[in-house]
């Protein structure tokens, strides 16, 4: 054979074999071709046999020849091993639904939270926002509890490092919704007032029913000739709305210094219906004798109208405020032993709301 016979059987080999790898079907046929090719007794050394004896520039030429060949071939295995043929098993049906992406939802505080303030929106409250760090004053002095006051000691509070206002003394996290009582009378000026203020509180405490920080809603209504039972309504409408028809509130008296006169709030137990037992007789664990505590509440006092800039002998008012997480602990069905769970960021756990 002439060197260009030579040359044309060499070129042909290799786009032979780079054809047969491109078109191979899996990964033991792709390592049978580079046997059959690369290997030490493949096509490509064989062609070795074909130079003349003893011609030396015809060695020369096709020992570079040869050498390119090779690496074209491997080029080609590796091309092919990187996006390894799809074998038979592996093909792809079109019409399959696609996987969805997860969707996620609001927190269940969050879903407690707009559920509570559409309750109050339907008989006309509007929501407000007052500070979750805010002064002594509005906090505690405002709301008939001066300075030292031994009643402050009930809210376990969290002192903030700061300078003290001059009337309005040091700052606190809020331990109570009821900071935004004397706030929204300042806003308002004149009543009436309706006001719905749901905010983070803060105490000194962390166990299955408390989390050192939690929310509240608080109620503040504020016009002439409003009595207890404007107060009992409101917590019976609310009670009914947020857990059912047949649960209604209790006030049992309590004390106060905002409030006079002042009621712990309870509602019918949701799991024995009030009953206190279980349909097997056993007591209800969930409750006291069939009622629950959320709350308290109360005709606001003279002094906190007073504090306000509002006349206690124009004006009476009734206010309460109760734990989001609490409230919403107690929905029927939701059983939720350990309220800390629903700070966790445990996701298995919030899925299920
Ligand atoms: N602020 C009180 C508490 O945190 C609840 C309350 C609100 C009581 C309004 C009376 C009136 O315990």
């Amino acid at each position: 054979m002439d060197n260009q016979q030579l040359r044309e059987k060499l070129l042909n080999l290799k786009n032979e074999a780079i054809a047969l790898i491109q078109d191979a079907k899996s990964e033991a046929e792709l390592e049978r071709l580079r046997v059959v090719y690369l290997g030490r007794k493949g096509k490509i050394n064989k062609f070795v046999g074909n130079i003349k004896k003893g011609d030396e520039s015809q060695k020369r030429e096709f020992g570079t020849l040869l050498n390119d060949a090779k690496i074209a071939v491997q080029e080609a295995l590796e091309s092919k091993t990187k996006n390894p043929p799809a074998s038979s098993e592996d093909w792809i049906d079109v019409t399959l639904p696609a996987k969805r992406p997860p969707l996620g939802h609001l927190h269940p505080v969050t879903q407690a939270i707009d559920e509570i303030t559409k309750i109050f929106e339907r008989i006309g409250f509007v929501r407000a926002r007052y500070p979750e760090v805010d002064y002594d004053y509005y906090v505690f002095s405002a709301l008939n509890m001066p300075a030292n006051h031994p009643a402050r000691d009930e809210w376990e509070t969290f002192f903030i490092k700061s300078p003290k206002h001059p009337k309005y003394g040091g700052l606190v996290l809020t331990t109570h919704t009821s900071n935004g009582q004397v706030r929204e009378m300042e806003r308002v000026g004149k009543p009436p007032i309706r006001m719905l203020n749901i905010a983070k509180c803060y105490r000194r405490q962390q166990d299955a029913t408390h989390t050192s920080m939690f929310h509240q809603f608080e109620i503040l209504v504020i016009d002439e000739n409003i009595t207890i039972q404007h107060l009992k309504g409101t917590l019976d409408y609310f009670a009914r709305e947020f857990y059912g028809k047949e649960i209604s509130a209790r006030l049992r008296p309590f004390h106060f210094q905002f409030t006079e006169p002042s009621f712990e709030v309870d509602f019918t137990c949701t799991i024995c219906q009030g009953k206190g037992q279980l349909d097997t007789g056993e007591r209800c664990r969930f409750c006291k004798s069939g009622w629950l505590e959320v709350g308290g509440a109360g005709m606001v006092h003279p002094a906190v109208l007073q504090a306000g800039g509002i006349d206690p002998k124009m004006y009476t008012g009734f206010a309460f405020g109760m734990g989001v997480e609490r409230a919403y602990r107690l929905k029927p069905g939701l059983k939720l032993d350990d309220i800390r769970l629903l700070y966790s960021n445990n996701l298995e756990f919030l899925e299920q709301f």
